[in-house]
C-alpha cells in the first residue's frame, strides 16, 4: 500500500533521509517512487515508475537539495503505474506539491467539479484530486490550515495527504483521514511517515495522531489542529522501545527467514508477559463478556480462529472468529447486549475492515478491545483495553511471528481467563504456565528439525499447481494460515478447510500423487486416521504435520510426515505451523520468486 513521509529540517540536505524512510517503506508493497524538495524558491519533483534503487539511479535522487522534502511510495489503485500517474503531484500553479496514501473513493465526481472551479488535472491518480483540492481553498483563505480543511470537504475516501507550499517554505502539513499517519521528532528536524518503523533510524520519538487531524510541521515545533473546525490540539510526544535494527535482514537472504527464526525470541518475549499486570485490563474484559466475536483479516483472522478454540475451550468465554470486512454486513442488525465484545486482531492496527468494524460496531454499544503489534496504530488508540503482541516489527509481506504471537498471545489470555473464573485448577494452571515458558525451546527445536525436510518437500512439489490442508478442531486455523502462506508467496491454489469438510466435495479433486496436508494435534488422531484413510486409498499423497502419533505414521510415506516436538494439543498447533512457513519460504524460493515481496500484496491494507 502506499507510504507517504516528510522531513523538515533546520538545515542541510534531507534527501537522503528521505531516502532512508522511502527504503523502510518498501515492505508495504509499491510499484512508484517520487520525492519533491523546496530550495531558494523552486521545488524540485522528480518521480518514475521502479524500484526505489532503480529511480534513485536514474533520478539522481540522492542528489537533490534543500532541507524540506516530502515522498511517497505507490503502490497502484487509481491509474496504471507510470511516469504521470506516480506522486507527489503539482497543483495548477507549481507552487504547491503533495502526495496521498490511500483512496479518494469520489474520485470521479471530484475531479469534475474541480475541472469545473478551473483545475487541470493531467493525471488518472487521486493524488492529485487530493492537491487541487487543497489549492482551491487555500488560494482563498491563504492559509493552510484552512485550505487542508476546506480540500478534504471536496473528497470522500479514507486517506492521508502530506504537502508543502511555496508561500510557507519552512512548514510542511499533513493530514490523517483514515489511512495511517505518523509524526517523528528528531534533533532539529521533523517528520512525518505512513507508519513507525520507517522513522525508527531517526528518531524514537514520535507523536500518534487521530482521524481528522492536521499537523504544520517546522524545524523545531509540531502543532495538531482539527480538521473540523481548525481548533490546536495539545499532544505530548511518547518514546518507543522498538528497534530500527529490528527492520534488517542481517545474514538473512530474505526478512521471511529471519522473522521464521526469530519467533524463538518473539514467544520468548510474550512468555515473559503471562503473569505481567499489563494484560489484566483485557482479561478483565474478556473475562466479563458474555461473548466475544473475534474480528480480524488473513492471517489475523486464522489466529483467531485458534485463538477461539482457546477461549471457548479454556476460559469459557463463548467466541466466534469473524472476518474483517464482514462484521458490519452481517450483524447490522443485531443488537448487542451489555457485554458483547469485539477483540480486533491486526498486526499493523491500520487494516481499513477492522477499522470499519469498529467505527460500525462503537457507537451501537459493543465494546472495543485490541489485540496489535505497533504501538501508537489506530486500533490502539480505538480500543478500551489492549495487548501489544510483542513481535517486534515484521517486514516482510507474509505474516509470521506475528500470527505465532497472537496465536500464543489468545493462550495466555485464556490460561489467565480460565483460571480467574476456576474453570482451570491451580495445577492445570501451573502446568499450562510451564508449557508455555518451555514453548521458545520447542520453537527452535521445531525449526531445526523440520527446516531440511521443508526444504526436500518444497523441490518435490515445486510442479504442482494444487494442493489442499486440513486441519480438525484447533488445528483447522493452523491449516487456514498453511495454506494462506503457500498461496501467497508461491501463486498456486491452497485450499483449507476443515479436515471432515473434504470428503464433502473437494475430495473430488485428490488423484494419483494429489498432496494434501493433515495438520494434527495430538489428541485428534482418530478423526484423523479416518480423514486421511479417505486420500490414501484414492492414491494421493496425505502429508502429516504433527507430533509423533502411533500408527498415523503407517498412512503415509516415510518421508511426508513432519514430526514436531513433542507437547500437548494446545501448545502442538503453536508449533505445526512453522513447517507450513518454511514450506512455503521454499517452495517460493524454488519458484523464482520473492518471498517477501509477493506480486500486487502490501504489508498494511488501509484500503476497502
Ligand atoms: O495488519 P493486519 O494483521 O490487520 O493485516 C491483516 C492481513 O492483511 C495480513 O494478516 C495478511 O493476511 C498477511 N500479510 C498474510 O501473510
Amino acid at each position: 500500500m502506499c507510504g507517504i513521509f516528510g522531513i523538515v529540517a533546520k538545515e542541510g540536505n534531507i534527501a537522503q533521509k528521505l531516502l532512508i524512510i522511502a527504503r523502510r517503506l518498501q515492505y508495504r508493497g509499491y510499484d512508484s517512487l517520487g520525492l519533491a524538495t523546496y530550495l531558494n524558491g523552486k521545488i524540485d519533483l522528480r518521480k518514475d515508475m521502479g524500484t526505489v534503487e532503480s529511480v534513485v539511479e536514474s533520478l539522481k535522487l540522492d542528489k537533490m537539495k534543500g532541507n524540506i522534502g516530502i515522498g511517497q511510495l505507490r503502490w497502484s489503485t487509481f491509474g496504471r503505474p507510470s511516469t504521470l500517474n506516480a506522486q507527489p503531484h503539482f497543483d495548477c500553479d507549481k507552487d504547491m506539491v503533495g502526495a496521498h496514501n490511500g483512496n479518494i473513493v469520489s474520485f470521479y465526481q471530484s475531479k469534475e467539479n474541480l475541472e469545473k472551479y478551473g483545475h487541470t488535472i493531467i493525471s488518472q491518480n487521486d493524488g492529485e484530486i487530493c492537491v487541487h483540492a487543497v489549492e482551491e481553498h487555500y488560494d482563498t483563505e491563504k492559509d493552510m490550515v484552512k485550505g487542508i480543511i476546506g480540500g478534504i470537504k471536496e473528497m470522500e475516501g479514507s486517506f492521508a495527504f502530506v504537502c508543502f507550499h511555496k508561500d510557507t517554505p519552512e512548514k510542511i502539513y499533513a493530514v490523517k483521514m483514515g489511512s495511517s499517519l505518523v509524526v517523528g521528532i528528531g534533533e532539529d528536524e521533523h517528520y512525518v511517515a505512513s507508519d513507525l518503523p520507517s522513522i525508527l533510524p531517526l528518531t524514537n520519538k514520535y507523536v500518534p495522531l487521530n482521524d481528522g487531524e492536521i499537523i504544520e510541521l517546522t524545524a523545531d515545533s509540531y502543532r495538531i489542529f482539527s480538521a473540523k473546525d481548525g481548533k490546536e490540539i495539545v499532544r505530548e510526544p511518547r518514546v518507543t522501545d522498538l528497534s530500527a535494527e529490528d527492520a534488517v535482514k542481517g545474514e538473512y537472504d530474505y526478512f521471511l527467514t529471519k522473522e521464521i527464526h526469530e519467533q524463538v525470541e518473539a514467544t520468548e518475549q510474550l512468555a515473559f508477559g503471562l503473569e505481567s499486570d499489563i494484560l489484566d485490563d483485557l482479561v478483565d474484559k474478556l473475562a466479563e463478556a458474555e461473548m466475544a466475536f473475534l474480528v480480524g483479516c488473513g492471517s489475523s483472522l486464522n489466529a483467531c480462529n485458534v485463538g477461539s478454540y482457546y477461549l471457548n475451550n479454556l476460559a469459557g468465554v463463548m467466541s466466534i472468529p469473524v472476518i474483517g470486512g464482514r462484521f458490519f454486513e452481517e450483524f447490522k442488525n443485531y443488537k448487542p447486549s451489555k457485554n458483547t465484545v469485539i477483540l480486533c486482531v491486526s498486526q499493523s492496527g491500520e487494516t481499513k475492515d477492522i477499522i470499519n468494524t469498529i467505527n460500525f460496531a462503537k457507537p451501537e454499544g459493543y465494546h472495543i478491545l485490541g489485540m496489535i503489534n505497533v504501538p501508537g496504530s489506530t486500533v490502539e488508540r480505538m480500543s478500551e483495553a489492549y495487548a501489544y503482541i510483542g513481535a517486534g516489527i515484521e517486514r516482510s509481506v507474509p505474516a509470521t511471528k506475528t500470527y505465532t504471537n497472537q496465536v500464543v498471545l489468545f493462550l495466555i489470555l485464556a490460561a489467565r481467563i480460565g483460571y480467574k473464573k476456576g474453570i482451570i485448577s491451580d495445577k492445570e494452571f501451573v502446568s499450562l504456565k510451564e508449557e508455555i515458558h518451555n514453548l521458545p525451546k520447542l520453537v527452535e527445536k521445531t525449526i531445526k528439525d523440520c527446516n531440511q525436510k521443508a526444504k526436500q518437500l518444497a523441490m518435490e512439489l515445486s510442479e504442482i499447481d494444487a494442493m489442499s490442508l486440513l486441519g480438525y478442531g484447533v488445528t483447522h486455523g493452523v491449516a487456514l494460515e498453511g495454506a494462506l502462506k503457500i498461496r501467497e508467496i508461491n501463486y498456486i491454489s491452497a485450499e483449507a478447510m476443515y479436515s471432515s469438510e473434504f470428503k464433502h466435495g473437494p475430495l473430488s479433486i485428490v488423484e494419483d500423487g494429489y498432496p494434501v496436508i493433515y495438520v494434527v494435534a495430538p489428541k485428534d488422531k482418530y478423526y484423523v486416521t479416518s480423514h486421511l484413510s479417505e486420500v490414501e486409498c484414492r492414491d494421493g499423497r496425505p502429508i502429516v504435520i504433527g507430533e509423533h502419533i502411533k500408527g498415523l505414521d503407517k498412512h503415509v510415506k516415510p518421508g511426508d510426515y513432519f514430526e514436531i516436538p513433542k507437547s500437548s494439543q494446545l501448545i502442538s498447533p503453536i508449533l505445526a505451523v512453522i513447517p507450513l512457513q518454511l514450506l512455503a519460504l521454499y517452495m517460493s524460493i524454488e519458484r523464482g520468486i520473492d518471498p517477501d515481496y509477493p506480486r500486487n500484496l502490501s504489508k498494511t491494507l488501509t484500503v476497502d
